[in-house]
């Protein structure tokens, strides 16, 4: 049942009870009153008969007595009076009553006769064994109490609408309709819609309730996001150990393979090089070239396998971010030059990190280099920023250094480019070695995979943002140096 209908319940029993009470106790206070005037009544009037009666000779008293009465009590009173003469009558209780009443010398005021419907009062007559009895009937007297008590209940009737109005009003007002509210909010964060918020203003238990509610919601959302962005780094420490583990597997077999190449490349790289010297045939000549040619290229690609797969232990020194930058950006200053790409940089921190020049250089001109190639045809320039920043390093990272979860001071160089972007279902790929989508002779596939394993080992990581056709950013993180 409703709380507002069980309170109505409630109230209007209560109302109704008391109201009872009340109509009961009015209506016998209002009898009581009646009956305390007869009774003053009757005893005025009876002690005043009495004294007359008393007056009149023994002799013929009966007779004389009654004429008495007829002329002091008309036919029109209220009152009926009549004398009884106890003796003489046969014994009824009405006699006994007589008798008792004489010999206590007692009267009897207004008690009531339900038998014939009469009040009465009983007065001895004294030195002539006659009582004098004074009568009233009381059906008018239960009339006007009726008429009276029947005011009453209709009163009560109204004034216990009117409370139960009221309370149900109030109640739906104050309880029905704002717990309907909240109820409604209950169910929508059992559901997971923790961004519903009631917006009850009351300043009782239920406002109260509300508020609570409302604050159990945001913390529930708040502890959602934790719990939503933990899963995620988790998620991205996972891909990253993935990741590192595949690179090893990779590196470890790229260098075998590298390793067993060498020596057979470098026999066809010699013996072309002698065929090319010993005949004069220009046609095997011209044969022979494209021999050595396609070997160096070879070779050359096979020692980027096992730079990549010998990665030298870092030898870092303190440096300042922007001059490893500038030095990239002029290096590839020709090439970009030669396809119409300007390298801009466009904001200049001086801060400074822990890391080994060659190493990091080979970095910047990895993704600067990969920055040209995306945006030629695309857009004039390349930007580069060097800035200072206070991040959270990646989970794995963080638990390497004892530090989870803490910000730190780093350097970050971020390679900005307006070209082709990246598609968002490869760019989990792209640091992954031997993935590429140049053609085939124009990349590798290791840029970036070297990249990451050199920043890496610098206590460092990469991050890249991408929008299809619209701007590509990677961002080169390392701990700043101290002091
Ligand atoms: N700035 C960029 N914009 C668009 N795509 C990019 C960008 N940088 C890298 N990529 C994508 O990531 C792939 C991998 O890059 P990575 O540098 O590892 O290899 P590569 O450039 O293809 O070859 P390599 O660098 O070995 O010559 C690229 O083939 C390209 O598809
Ligand atoms: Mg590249």
């Amino acid at each position: 049942m409703r709380l507002a209908r069980k309170f109505l319940i409630s109230v209007v029993a209560v109302a109704f009870v008391v109201m009872f009470l009340g109509v009961w106790a009015a209506l016998s206070a209002e009898r009581a009153l009646h009956e305390t005037d007869l009774a003053r009544d009757h005893t005025l009037l009876g002690g005043a008969l009495v004294h007359l009666l008393e007056h009149v000779p023994e002799n013929g008293f009966a007779t004389n007595a009654r004429i008495v009465l007829s002329g002091t009590v008309g036919p029109d009173s209220q009152v009926t009076a009549r004398l009884l003469f106890p003796d003489g009558i046969t014994p009824t209780n009405e006699s006994a009553l007589l008798v008792k009443v004489l010999a206590e010398n007692k009267p009897l005021i207004a008690a009531r006769e339900t038998g014939r419907g009469l009040y009465i009062t009983l007065l001895p007559i004294q030195g002539r064994r006659a009582v004098l009895e004074l009568s009233e009937p009381f059906a008018e007297q239960d009339r006007i109490l009726t008429r009276t008590a029947v005011r009453y209940v209709i009163m009560s009737l109204a004034l216990t609408l009117g409370f139960a109005i009221v309370t149900l009003v109030l109640g739906r007002r104050f309880i029905g309709g704002p717990m309907k509210l909240l109820v409604t909010q209950a169910r929508a964060i059992g559901a997971g819609h923790l961004d519903e918020m009631s917006n009850l203003h009351q300043r009782d238990e239920i406002g109260d309730l509300a508020i609570e509610l409302n604050q159990m919601s945001a913390k529930l959302r708040a502890s959602e996001e934790q719990t939503r962005k933990e899963s995620e780094r988790r998620l991205a420490a996972v891909n990253q150990l993935r990741h590192a583990d595949r690179l090893a597997t990779v590196g470890t077999l790229a260098s075998g393979i590298a390793h067993e190449l060498g020596t057979p490349l470098a026999v066809v790289q010699g013996r072309a090089t002698l065929i090319e010297e010993a005949v004069s045939d220009a046609e095997v000549i011209k044969s022979a070239r494209v021999i050595t040619e396609q070997v160096s290229r070879m070779s050359r690609i096979l020692r980027q396998v096992l730079d990549f797969a010998r990665r030298t232990t870092p030898s870092p020194q303190k440096a300042t971010l922007l001059e490893l930058v500038e030095k990239a950006v002029s290096l590839l200053q020709p090439i970009s030059q030669k396809r119409g790409v300007a390298v801009e940089i466009r904001q200049k921190s001086r801060v400074s990190v822990l890391a080994d020049a060659n190493l990091i250089h080979q970095v910047f001109t990895n993704l600067i280099m990969n920055a040209i190639q995306a945006t030629v045809g695309r857009a004039p320039t390349v930007f580069v920023e060097v800035a200072e920043q206070s991040l959270v390093p990646p989970v794995d990272l963080a638990s390497e250094s004892g530090t989870p979860g803490s910000p730190q001071k780093v350097g970050v160089v971020s390679i900005v480019d307006h070209g082709a972007g990246i598609a968002p279902e490869l760019v989990a790929h792209v640091f992954e070695p031997f993935f590429t989508t140049k053609d085939v002779g124009e990349g590798t596939g290791l840029g970036l995979s070297v990249a990451w394993g050199i920043v890496r080992d610098h206590d460092g990581w990469i991050e890249v943002e991408s929008r299809v056709n619209e701007r590509t950013t990677f961002r080169v993180i390392l701990p700043a140096a101290g002091g």
